[in-house]
């Protein structure tokens, strides 16, 4: 399996901070935010990776990263995304790279304290299909939000107004070859991005979505000020990345 960390956008939620430096490059208490999927992907096994960045300093990253060395890799690969066309069109930019096999994706802003070798061994186990990891949070309207049936997933809602749970859909996402044909059909959302939403959607209409609840804490850092805060904090007092 591949692995692909999207580090594009322009993270005007962060501005000032991000003004100049590109989200993915600010601190998360001793390293650049970026370190920490990285090393979530690694831990997990993933050695084959595909950086995905955008807006005015993409070349920071390859002087940042280079080939991975820091991180026990041979090689890093990138690609570049112009302007803010969302998550799901970033992922649509990596087909070449992720070939006949499938690929687990990472947003580039999303922290975890534990180990997901779990819940990828799980998902290569699957005979296709797809696979997203759940956490539940206390500001739902923030987040996409699943709404769940027994042990089935019925649907997805990208930032709702009225929450129907508090589970909220975090950033990492295991598919297979489908995801690059369900990418061609989507059409921008009301803010003019192709939304990860949609693809996953796509894959619980087609009743081939299955999920799993993430253990342990989840940060997606780059949501506000506030969350950058909290996680920096967090990360100092506990560490990230554990390898259980
Ligand atoms: C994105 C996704 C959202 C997901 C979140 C997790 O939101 O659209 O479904 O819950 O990442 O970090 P964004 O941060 O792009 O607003």
């Amino acid at each position: 399996m591949k692995g692909v960390i999207l580090a594009g956008g322009l993270g005007t939620r962060l501005n000032p901070l991000t003004t100049i430096t590109n989200k993915h490059l600010l601190p998360v208490y001793d390293k650049p935010m970026i370190y920490y999927p990285i090393q979530t992907l690694v831990n997990a096994g993933i050695e084959d990776i595909m950086i995905v960045c955008g807006g005015n300093n993409a070349g920071d990253f390859l002087r940042l990263l280079g080939n991975g060395s820091e991180f026990g890799l041979k090689h890093l690969n990138y690609t570049y995304q112009q302007g803010q066309g969302g998550i799901a069109e970033a992922v649509g930019l990596t087909r070449h790279f992720i070939g006949e096999e499938r690929v687990l994706i990472m947003l580039g802003d999303n922290i975890i304290e534990h180990n997901i070798r779990k819940q990828t061994k799980e998902f290569q186990s699957q005979d296709s299909g797809a696979m997203i990891l759940l956490k539940e949070v206390d500001n739902p309207r923030e987040y996409g939000i699943a709404e769940l049936d027994g042990d089935k997933i019925v649907n997805i809602v990208e930032k709702p107004q009225n929450p129907k749970t508090n589970y909220a859909v975090i950033g990492i996402y295991m598919y297979d070859q489908k995801v690059f044909d369900i990418i061609k059909t989507l059409e921008p959302s009301g803010r003019g991005e192709l939304e990860i939403t949609d693809v996953n959607n796509a894959y619980i209409e087609m009743g081939e979505m299955k999920y799993a609840f993430l253990d342990g804490y989840w940060a997606d850092a780059g949501e506000s000020i506030d969350s950058l805060l909290e996680t920096n904090n967090f990360v100092k007092k506990f560490g990230a990345n554990k390898m259980e």
